[in-house]
Formats: structure tokens, C-alpha cells, sequence
């Protein structure tokens, strides 16, 4: 299906049919062979690096080559630093979880803040990404430095920052980025922040029209896009492409557990929340048990990974036993809207008027 609605520069650059790209998204999600699924429905997929071990990424990038994905986007994460206020955060942020971990019958000892500071090998992944020429690279969490920026643009590569606010698009323009993703509050996942990591922030509607004042970068937008008026009210405001994860993590090519999935197709609205009690960094999920009685007993939190790593063994035991309340099923706000379950489903729904 054609639609002159969604000519744009982005399309011929990238050689897909439309302006939508399957949003990044990791934990298992965006295997290749869904990224082929969303490949040959026409939009733009997203491999998520993130949390994916060297040996794993290099066997996704082999296979996305096997499979003739031609054109994907990349992920990164882009490591903090652990800080004096990451060590004092710490100990109090392990010491309440005890409780959860014993209810769940879980023993476990604090993992060491050195291992936990090598985990994503960022520094290796950006090597391996350079080795395999990815066509386009996005960085989430910080801004990338210039130096591996200009490593990725000598070799082809488009390069895309993502900002959750009108200072952080402002600090990404001063680099030499290619694009820029927005995300909005009603984005599922974590949030992108890394001026100011809190609870607030703007919708997408809003920052798109802050973000346009201050750069004349491409901006592509993220956050509750599920239907085609929501790409048409973005587009006509000036967005380059509508960047989706929701919709397509429920898609049945998804990576994602069914559990997941079943969660999205039966949501009802009001459903999700923003919480930091998992990983410290705040992100949007389903609320469940463990994030309420976070937020109401205002329990201590260790920064971004620790908590992350300090709740793993928890998050898995609860996957294993299918118990969703201590689970971080991460949601956007509009998940009530997804009905979809192919990829092939989404993609007539997103580009049909
Ligand atoms: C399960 C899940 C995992 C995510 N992981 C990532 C990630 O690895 N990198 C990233 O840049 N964004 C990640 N995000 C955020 C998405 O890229 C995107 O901003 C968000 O899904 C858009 O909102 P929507 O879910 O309402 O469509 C994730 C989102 C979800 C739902």
C-alpha cells in the first residue's frame, strides 16, 4: 500500500515504505527474525543491544545479514559513570529489598559495583557495530561523545540521539547527530532522561513543539503511538517518522513472553505507571505489587544499573513462576489501544486513513 501521506526525505534515505520504525527495545525482544518481519512490512526495525552479551549481538548481526535486512538501527546504550552517591545509595536500596527477595525465597549477595560498571560493554559493542558497517546507530541514556559519533558517520552510518526533553534536545544539537528521537511521558520502557531523570516531563505533543523551536534536526517521535491518526497528527507537525514499541512488542514476531503480550492485548486504560524500583532509572510498565508499594512507602532505590542487577534475581524468579507482580512488564500509556497481534495486522492499522 502506497500513501503520499507518508512521502517524506527519511523514506528514500533509508529505503523503507513508511515512516514508522519498530522502536528499540531490550530484553529479548527484538530478535532477527522479527526485525525481518517489520523489514518486509516496510518499516524501519530496531535491534536493541542493551543488556545482550557480545556473543549474542554478534549472532543477531550475523543473522539480520542472512536474513537480508538491509537497512536496521542499531541501539546503544551509553554507560554511566558510578558515582559516590551510586555506593551510598546502595546498601540502604539492597537492604529493602530483602523482604521481596524473602518472600520469594530468593538469597543472594550485593553484586560488586566494579563488575556491575563493565556489564554493557559499551566500549566493545560500539567496535562490534563499527565492524559490521550497521547502517544507522542510535545512543539512549547520555549523550555519545563526538570522537564515536564521527567513528560512525566515516563509515556511513546515521547517527540518532534521544532526548526527553527540550534541554536535552538543545544538548544533542550540539553534537553532530543526524536525528533526533523524542519521547514522550506516554512512552513504555525506560525513560530516556539524562539531564534530569524524574517522574515528570512532557507529553509528546508537547515536546515536539518545544524540541521544533530549538533544532532543525529530523525529529522522530516516540511515545502511545498506535494508530494512523497519531502518525498523521505527528507528521503534519513536522516529525520525519513515528517510532513505535507497544504495539509491536505484542505482535506475535515479538521476542517478548507471552505473558507480556497477553498483558498489552487485555490492558485497560490507566493501566501503567512510572516507576524506578527496578532498575533506578524510571521507566513505564504495568503496575503491579512491587512498584506500589514502592511508591507508597517511598523505599530507597540504588542509582541506574545497580538496582537493576540487585533486582535480577528477583525479576527472574517471578518470570519463572509466571507472577507478574514482581515482574517489569514494561508498557506505554496507551498499550489499552494496541488490539494487533501480527506484525503484518499493526503495520495495515498504522498506514490505513
Ligand atoms: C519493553 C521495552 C523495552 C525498551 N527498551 C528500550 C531500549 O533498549 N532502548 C531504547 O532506546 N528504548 C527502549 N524502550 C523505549 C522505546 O524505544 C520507545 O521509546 C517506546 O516504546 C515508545 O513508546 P510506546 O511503547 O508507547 O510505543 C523500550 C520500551 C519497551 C516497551
Amino acid at each position: 500500500m502506497t500513501n503520499s501521506r507518508f512521502e517524506n526525505h527519511l523514506l528514500s534515505q533509508f529505503k523503507i515504505q513508511y515512516p514508522i520504525i519498530q522502536a528499540p527495545m531490550a530484553g529479548g525482544i527484538t530478535t532477527p527474525e522479527f526485525l525481518k518481519s517489520v523489514f518486509d512490512a516496510g518499516a524501519l526495525p530496531s535491534l536493541a543491544t542493551g543488556y545482550r552479551s557480545l556473543t549474542g549481538l554478534k549472532e543477531d548481526l550475523e543473522a539480520l545479514k542472512t536474513l537480508g535486512v538491509s537497512i536496521y538501527n542499531a541501539n546503544l546504550f551509553v554507560p554511566e559513570l558510578l558515582t559516590k552517591e551510586t555506593v551510598a545509595k546502595a546498601k540502604p536500596a539492597y537492604q529493602a529489598l530483602k523482604p521481596f527477595y524473602g518472600a520469594l525465597n530468593i538469597t543472594q549477595e550485593p553484586i560488586e559495583f566494579r563488575e556491575i560498571q563493565e556489564l554493557d560493554d559499551y566500549a566493545k559493542k560500539v567496535e562490534l557495530l563499527l565492524e559490521y558497517r550497521v547502517p544507522i546507530v542510535s545512543f539512549v541514556f547520555d549523550m555519545p561523545s563526538l570522537e564515536i559519533i564521527r567513528q560512525f558517520k566515516a563509515i556511513g552510518t546515521y547517527t540518532i540521539g534521544t532526548a526527553t526533553s527540550v534541554e536535552e534536545v538543545v544538548a544533542l544539537d550540539t553534537l553532530e547527530l543526524d536525528a533526533i528521537i523524542l519521547q514522550g511521558i506516554e512512552a513504555g520502557g525506560h525513560r530516556a532522561s539524562f539531564i534530569s531523570d524524574c517522574e515528570d516531563g512532557d507529553d509528546l505533543r508537547t515536546l515536539l513543539k518545544k524540541a521544533k523551536q530549538v533544532t532543525d534536526r529530523p525529529l522522530l517521535v516516540a511515545g502511545g503511538i498506535c494508530q494512523y491518526l497519531d502518525i498523521d497528527h505527528y507528521l503534519t507537525e513536522g516529525a520525519a517518522a513515528a517510532v513505535i514499541g507497544t504495539a509491536f512488542l505484542a505482535c506475535a514476531e515479538s521476542g517478548a513472553s507471552s505473558l507480556h503480550k497477553e498483558k498489552i492485548l487485555n490492558a485497560c486504560a490507566g493501566e501503567t505507571m512510572l516507576t524506578n524500583a527496578f532498575t533506578g532509572k524510571w521507566a513505564r510498565g504495568f503496575t503491579n505489587r512491587f512498584m506500589v508499594q514502592y511508591a507508597e512507602d517511598d523505599l530507597p532505590v540504588a542509582c541506574y544499573p545497580v538496582q537493576h542487577y540487585f533486582t535480577s534475581a528477583l525479576r527472574a524468579e517471578a518470570k519463572k513462576n509466571n507472577f507478574p507482580e514482581y515482574m517489569s512488564l514494561w508498557a506505554g500509556m496507551n498499550a489499552h489501544r494496541v488490539t494487533e497481534k501480527t506484525v503484518k495486522a499493526l503495520m495495515a492499522r498504522l498506514v490505513s486513513p
